[in-house]
This record gives C-alpha cells, sequence and structure tokens, in this order.
C-alpha cells in the first residue's frame, strides 16, 4: 500500500503543501478575473462624454465624501433586472474613470445614487439635504442643514484640480485657473446639489439591457 501512495493523499497529508497548492488554485480565480482588466482598454477610457468634474460639482463630491454619504449610498447599478428598472441602465466602468476614490460601495441603507441626476429639481434637494422628513416624512436620512452655511473654498477647489490634473485627468489650464472664480459665493449646499445633479448624466439611456 504505502509504496503505491496516490498524490493526493500525499497532498492530503501534508498540509504545508495543501496550503501553497490552494493558495495556487485560489489565485487562478483572480488573476482570471483581473488580468485581463489590465489589457482591455474599455476598462479605463472615459465614456463618450464623461469629462473630469467641474469645479463646483467637485467641490460637492468633496463633501459628499466628507460627510460620509456614501456610509448609506453606493453608486452603481448592478445588472439586474429589477435594479436597471429602478435605476436604469447598469453602471459602466467608463463612467467613473475620474472619481477618485470611486464611490461605488454596496451599503444601501438608501437608494442608490448612480442615475439620481435630474430626477428631482434642484429645490426639491435642498430641502431634503437641509431636513429629508420636510419631503421624506418617514426618512430616517439624517439631516445635513450646515451644508447650507459653508461657504465652499476656491482655493481648496483650486488645489484639488491641480492634484487631480498631476494624475493625469486632463483639465485645461484655464479651467483650473477659472476655478476659484467658478465657486465663488457658493454654499457647500450648492456643491453637493450640482454633484448630485450631474450623477448619472453620461448613462446610456433606457433602463434594460
Ligand atoms: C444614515 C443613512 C444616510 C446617510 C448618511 C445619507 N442618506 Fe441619503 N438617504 C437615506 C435614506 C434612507 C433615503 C430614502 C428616504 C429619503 O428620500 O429621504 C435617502 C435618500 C436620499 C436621496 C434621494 C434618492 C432617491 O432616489 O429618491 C438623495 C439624493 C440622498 N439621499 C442624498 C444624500 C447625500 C448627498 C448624503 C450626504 C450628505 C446622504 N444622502 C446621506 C439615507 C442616508
Amino acid at each position: 500500500m504505502s509504496e503505491n501512495k496516490n498524490p493526493h493523499e500525499k497532498v492530503e497529508k501534508n498540509v504545508g503543501l495543501m496550503a501553497v497548492l490552494i493558495a495556487v488554485a485560489v489565485s487562478f480565480g483572480g488573476l482570471a478575473e483581473i488580468v485581463p482588466l489590465m489589457f482591455q482598454a474599455e476598462a479605463i477610457k472615459p465614456l463618450e462624454g464623461v469629462e473630469p468634474y467641474p469645479a463646483l460639482e467637485l467641490a460637492g463630491r468633496d463633501v459628499y465624501v466628507r460627510e460620509g454619504c456614501y456610509n448609506c449610498h453606493s453608486q452603481m447599478v448592478r445588472t439586474l433586472r429589477f435594479e436597471t428598472e429602478r435605476y436604469g441602465h447598469y453602471s459602466l466602468a467608463g463612467e467613473s474613470v475620474y472619481d477618485r476614490p470611486f464611490q461605488w460601495g454596496s451599503k444601501r441603507t438608501g437608494p442608490d445614487l448612480a442615475r439620481v441626476g435630474g430626477r428631482y429639481s434642484d429645490a426639491w434637494h435642498r430641502v431634503h439635504l437641509i431636513n429629508p422628513r420636510d419631503v421624506v416624512p418617514e426618512s430616517n436620512m439624517p439631516s445635513f442643514p450646515w451644508l447650507e452655511k459653508n461657504q465652499v473654498d476656491g482655493a481648496t477647489v483650486t488645489r484639488h484640480m491641480s492634484a487631480l490634473k498631476a494624475l493625469g485627468d486632463p483639465y485645461s489650464d484655464e479651467q483650473i485657473a477659472s476655478a476659484a472664480e467658478d465657486v465663488k459665493g457658493k454654499t457647500e449646499l450648492d456643491a453637493v446639489v450640482a454633484y448630485l445633479q450631474g450623477l448619472g448624466r453620461h448613462a446610456p439611456r433606457g433602463g434594460q439591457q
């Protein structure tokens, strides 16, 4: 018997060897999914019309991240029928090439926001952010009343845009030079609303695919 051991038995009785082989087997799954993406141009190419965020939207996005909106809201419509019927076309990689860091997420205490742009008026968003219960009585979303009082800081937006440009985002020098002027006199509430209204702007039309 023992001189005729089958190789499987050898692996099963050697924990070190088994661990190494498991690691190799598992890595194959990861490699098969990840490596092709590195060579697929579409995965890193902006979808047609997708451009880096204008100054005010960029400022709004920073507020979104600072306030932790992502803790309750995802920004990724999955490729499932009930999702596309509710939210619209499923999300595409090329829509978020200028999102650093991306806001896809999976936690949905509130609805997905990837396609929320244009769904409500600016006025609705303003009331909703200051006190959600004024427009959605049963809402358990927190109120963000301070957004209306805080001014957007032009110097911060300008520096942020320069940093993104250094990372490869195609901002023009004129855009960076006029950023502070673009956000002058704007509140953080103006900025978040501009950001929300831009979400999904470049999504392909139609709910089904
Ligand atoms: C504690 C969880 C929570 C946090 C944090 C949160 N939300 Fe919400 N949000 C909700 C819930 C729940 C709803 C659904 C009820 C409603 O419309 O108020 C919602 C709804 C929304 C809607 C309407 C979406 C739709 O399709 O009807 C928008 C827009 C929104 N939130 C934006 C934000 C923004 C911007 C922030 C950060 C400043 C934020 N939320 C933070 C829970 C949250």
